[in-house]
């Protein structure tokens, strides 16, 4: 008997794809496996009810540490950002399709499918992923062509209930990270965002009327503290999007450049993201040298591309990660970040490893002409020094 697994998320296009691999591609068993990477916990229950009811098989996997750990962290050391975009979805689909391979080797299945269209960058990411471990790929969705009603219709048909009326015009995709939204009347560039497609983020003008101060703090590049508590990621995280939203911190409304050239408008909610994106970067200005922070800057550039892509596995992201990994070595300290209103500051920082001297800067000490040339290559002098005292 043929066996298929599928990266299940509970919606109407992989529900309706349990009975078209059956149907239409002679499956004689289908498991479906939902992947945790931080989305709402209603819709993984309600994900986990109906794969048990309509498939042969289905699994559960938590993933949400691996997720924090083994790819925001990285992607936060690297100030990972396309476009504009923080790369929720982008990061989270490779670790899904990982799963999913893993699962379908443990039940030595044939084929491993996926519900994506052949319009967006998921098909992409997931295809390559799934193309490493040899097995079949089918996308039923993209290979039948099938349109939104049809599939309404055909899901009413074998009795698998999706409330679509009650479902948002909106395609959305939304893990720890992010939360995207697209699709509808939001593809008319011109078209101003209701309030209503946000969930995360307060419209501003309903935030509190007094900002606040939050204080974060990183050992090598990774955030490990909240106003001086230690925290983990994922928490951290959670707690983040819980304030920043409250604040209305986080929303991108943006064209973004699809891997295959299409521009797409996208909206997205990321509060922690913005926060800790930010206050990484301004930890970096305080103690990476200038020179570091410019080549620093392309090498983000490359990393982002290649995370957009889903092409984490390209030699070259292991060699981006392996000089993000040597900067960060000095990335200790903390900063502090003021939220108000939707608009978000840097307003403290410090570190054991900071490379400014308020005593040599300050306005209040007088500067002699001949002191100027003393103060080129200044910071990779006080770096060596600051390492060991080397001097030559
Ligand atoms: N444009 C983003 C990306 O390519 C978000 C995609 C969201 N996916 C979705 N199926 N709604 O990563």
């Amino acid at each position: 008997m043929k066996k298929v697994v599928l990266a299940y998320s509970g919606g109407l296009d992989t529900s309706i794809c349990i009975s078209i691999l059956k149907e239409r591609y002679d499956f004689g068993e289908v498991i479906a496996v939902i992947v945790d990477v931080g989305q709402p916990k209603d819709d993984i229950k309600m994900a986990r009810e109906r794969a048990e009811m309509l498939a042969d098989g289905s699994y559960v996997i938590d993933a949400r540490e691996e997720f924090v750990e083994e790819y925001v962290f990285p992607l936060v050391k690297a100030n990972g950002c396309y476009e504009g975009y923080v790369l929720g979805t982008a990061i989270a689909r490779p670790l899904i399709a990982k799963k999913i391979v893993e699962i379908a080797e443990k039940e030595k299945a044939q084929a491993l499918a996926h519900g994506c269209t052949g319009k967006g960058n998921d098909q992409l990411r997931f295809d390559f992923i799934f193309s490493l471990s040899g097995l079949d790929i089918i996308a039923p969705i993209r290979e039948l062509n099938l349109t939104r009603a049809w599939e309404m219709e055909y899901a009413k048909e074998k009795g698998i209930e999706i409330e679509v009326t009650k479902e948002k015009p909106w395609s959305i995709d939304e893990n720890l990270w992010s939360r995207s939204i697209e699709g509808g009347k939001l593809e008319d560039p011109w078209f101003v965002p209701p309030e209503d497609v946000y969930e995360w983020t307060k419209d501003p003008k309903d935030a509190p009327d007094s900002p606040e101060i939050i204080e974060i703090s990183f050992e090598k590049g990774v955030p490990l503290g909240l106003n001086g508590e230690e925290l983990a990621g994922l928490y951290m995280i959670e707690k983040l999007n819980r304030i920043g939203g409250e604040h209305g911190i986080g929303r991108t409304d943006l064209i973004e450049d699809r891997i295959l050239g299409l521009k797409a408008r996208e909206n997205y909610e990321h509060p922690a993201a913005t926060i800790l994106l930010s206050a990484h970067k301004a930890l970096e200005q305080l103690v990476l040298t200038r020179e570091e922070l410019s080549f620093k800057r392309m090498v983000e550039e490359r990393w982002s591309d290649l995370a957009y892509k889903g092409l984490m596995y390209d030699p070259l992201f292991g060699d981006l990660n392996a000089f993000i990994d040597k900067t960060q070595e000095r990335v200790y300290g903390e900063i502090k970040v003021k939220i108000f209103k939707g608009n978000l500051q840097i307003v403290g920082r410090r570190s054991p490893y900071s490379l400014y001297f308020e005593d040599i800067v300050s306005f209040d000490k007088k500067l002699h002409k001949e002191d100027f040339s003393k103060y080129h290559g200044y910071q990779t002098k006080l770096f060596n020094e600051m390492m060991g005292g080397k001097k030559i």
